[in-house]
């Protein structure tokens, strides 16, 4: 989809559909509603009259008018006062999905409202191509393709060159955020660990990052017991994908490693999943496929940051070579593991890789992201992403970008009192600690290898997949992390 900006005068913008946002409350007899509603036959005032329209968010009405633009399109984004990149964000998917569905193919927004242009630039265009994916991309037969080619923003020309900027930032988020979509939503039989990692060495050519990918043999010299000992049921090679992207001015005492749980498909392995609702599994290597998208961000964005993108890459299968309840693996760090539970298998991949990027590559703050636990659905719903972790100001930026980039996060305790729960009899530690607390617990096994590196943990198990459709994101993958991670680093560059 194209996206550019106007400086027109929204009168005489010659359009398909004008877009325009509406306040909830807003006067019909004064400003913009009178002008809209003297060239529409006085329907809008009509639709306030009979209670049809109000402003509220998301609301939408159609209308044939006499200006330039064809016909309007009007959205309610709630109180001016509430009026955030949130609110754009959502104007712009609900004016999207609500066009392409009636096959229109050019449209134009308009900017209202007192968010700076930069900001409202980006949040529109990120809202609008979010709003494009859909996750029918294996349909041959009804495959439903919006014709919506083009869509303008219309600006002042005090407003144009923070709009551009904004326009660009909001681009690339966007497109990444829905390669993540993609990889998120491609089955797994098409989305292996080396199938990640081609995709990783596309990105690292196309933005000129570096890259490193270590295969089992690597791992093994290493001493990846614990990563290695998930692959071990599986015909699919492991893979630990490495993107480094480094600014020559960034500060090296902010040098981050973002790191991803790429589990292909969990099966649960020996300790093997019901199958009702098991070929949503394919998603659990969301962590990793938002680690993608952020590094591909950052790759085009250049920010003056220093960050690796590690994806640890494996699938959970059961087979005679799986590992058991009951075996106990060395882990890199050197800390033994007895697995309880094979399907605890997340915990085992971010042990060696968590690890990795403290010892090897020298981290100084460490993000991960895992489809971690079935329990942080029960704690949180489809909501809000739970955050734990060792670093109070990480944490706390954290939530604060969420919420301004429209991903909630929640932070859940991680005090050493749960660390008694994952104590084994036989060996340091084990993968499973039972269904009290599970989301902590699961954090907790993560610190063991995190060791005093600032380090913060986000389970995204019950928000990476939406089960409904959203105002700017369709049913299917969210790309939950991708802004707020994006936006973090973009902070501490600045
Ligand atoms: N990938 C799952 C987490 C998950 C479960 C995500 C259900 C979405 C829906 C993870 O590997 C897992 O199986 N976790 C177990 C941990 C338990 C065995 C300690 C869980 O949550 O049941
Ligand atoms: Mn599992
Ligand atoms: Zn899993």
């Amino acid at each position: 989809m194209e996206i550019t900006l106007l400086t027109d005068a929204y009168e005489s913008v010659v359009t398909d559909v004008l877009v325009v946002p509406v306040f909830e409350g807003e006067d019909v007899e004064t400003g913009i509603l009178q002008v809209l509603n003297a060239q529409s036959q006085g329907i809008i005032a009509s639709l306030y009259e009979r209670q049809e329209l109000h402003g509220k968010a998301n609301e939408t009405a159609y209308l044939p008018t006499n200006l330039a633009a064809r016909r309007v399109l009007l959205v309610g984004v709630g109180k001016a006062e509430k009026y955030t990149a949130n609110q754009l964000r959502q104007l712009a998917g609900t004016a999207v999905r609500t066009l392409a569905k009636k096959g229109v193919t050019q449209a134009a927004i308009l900017l209202r409202g007192d968010v700076p242009p930069q900001i409202a630039t980006q949040a529109l265009t990120e809202g609008a191509i979010l709003a494009t994916f859909e996750i029918g991309s294996y349909k041959t037969v009804d495959k439903e393709e919006s014709k919506l080619a083009s869509i303008s923003i219309i600006v002042t020309p005090e407003q144009l060159t923070t709009a551009k900027e904004g326009l660009r930032v909001g681009r690339i988020v966007g497109e990444s955020a829905n390669l993540t979509r993609e990889l998120v939503n491609t089955p797994s039989g098409d989305m292996t660990p080396s199938d990640m990692a081609a995709c990783a060495e596309k990105i690292a050519d196309a933005t000129g990052m570096k890259i490193d990918i270590l295969d089992e043999e690597r791992m093994e010299a290493l001493g990846m017991g614990a990563l290695l000992g998930v692959a071990r049921g599986s015909n699919e090679e492991a893979r630990l994908i490495v993107l480094e992207y480094a600014h020559p001015d960034a500060l090296e005492s902010d040098a981050v490693a973002l790191v991803g749980k790429g589990i292909t498909f969990d099966s649960g392995g020996i300790s093997i999943k019901p199958s009702e609702g098991m070929e949503k599994m394919k998603y659990d290597m969301a962590g990793a496929a938002t680690v993608m998208g952020t590094m591909r961000a950052l790759g085009y964005l250049k920010p003056k940051a220093r960050v690796w993108g590690i994806m640890a890459c494996a699938e959970n299968m059961p087979s005679g070579t799986a590992i058991k309840p009951g075996d106990v693996l060395r882990s890199m760090a050197g800390k033994t593991i007895e697995v309880i539970n094979t399907d605890a298998e997340g915990r085992l991949v971010l042990a060696d890789a968590v690890f990795y990027a403290r010892e090897i590559l020298g981290a100084k703050k460490i993000v991960d992201l895992a489809t971690l636990t079935g329990a942080v659905g029960i704690a949180l719903g489809p909501v809000y992403a739970a955050l734990l972790g060792t670093c109070q100001q990480m944490i706390e930026e954290l939530i604060v970008v969420g919420r301004q980039t429209g991903e909630n996060y929640w932070q859940l305790p991680l005090d050493e009192e749960y660390g008694e729960q994952i104590r084994s009899d036989i060996a340091d530690v084990k993968n499973s600690a039972g269904r009290p607390a599970g989301t902590i617990t699961g954090a907790y096994f993560i610190r063991e290898f995190a060791g005093d590196t600032p380090w913060v943990h986000i389970d995204i198990a019950s928000t990476a997949w939406y089960n409904e459709n959203k105002p700017y994101i369709s049913k299917g993958p969210s790309a939950i992390g991708v802004r707020t991670l994006t936006q973090w680093v973009l902070n501490m560059a600045n």
